[in-house]
């Protein structure tokens, strides 16, 4: 039969791709730099930013279980690449001021038009769904931080 042998040769494929891991590894930073740790936001306002936002934007990712099987697993890190090579909240103190403040303002606008966290994210962490309360206090702190915390 021939579908038989299509889906035993999907099968194995799908196994055999489970070779190539994701690399979790993360470099050694100093934890003076974090964005949390130098902005000092609210607790509540931490907590969200540490579940919709720290996964992909920083080097604290936390891992889901599927994150071990590919080719989800590719995704998944090609979406922290990413998110890490445009911001990434544990190296903001090594910004300079005017990117730092840029930071600030990108992360604003991408709240505001509800663009971040990505719609990929929040249908699969419950607890990045931000409410209209929470999201509009963490645009007005950003905004208040950037205009007097970062310099
Ligand atoms: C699932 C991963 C993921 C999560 C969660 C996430 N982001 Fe992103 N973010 C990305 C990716 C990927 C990009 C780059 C591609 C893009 O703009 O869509 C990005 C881009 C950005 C940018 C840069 C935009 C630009 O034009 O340079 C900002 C700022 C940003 N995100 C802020 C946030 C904030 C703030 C949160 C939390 C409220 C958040 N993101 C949550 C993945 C994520």
């Amino acid at each position: 039969m021939k579908i038989r042998r299509w889906l035993l040769a999907l099968a194995g494929l799908f196994v055999l791709i489970q070779i190539f891991r994701i690399d979790k590894a993360v470099p050694a930073v100093d934890p003076a730099q974090d964005f949390i740790a130098i902005a000092a936001p609210p607790p509540e306002l931490q907590q969200v930013l540490k579940s919709a936002c720290y996964d992909c934007h920083s080097y604290e990712t936390r891992y889901p279980w599927y994150a071990e099987v590919a080719p989800v697993s590719w995704w998944l890190k090609h979406h922290v690449n990413e998110g890490r090579e445009h911001l990434n909240f544990s190296t903001f103190g090594a910004l300079s001021d005017r990117d730092q403040l840029h930071a600030l303002e990108e992360s604003v606008e991408m709240v505001e038009e509800g663009e971040m966290p990505l719609g990929s994210y929040t249908w699969t962490h419950a607890d990045a769904r931000l409410s209209e309360a929470q999201k509009a206090q963490l645009v007005a702190w950003l905004k208040g931080f950037g205009a007097v915390g970062a310099k």
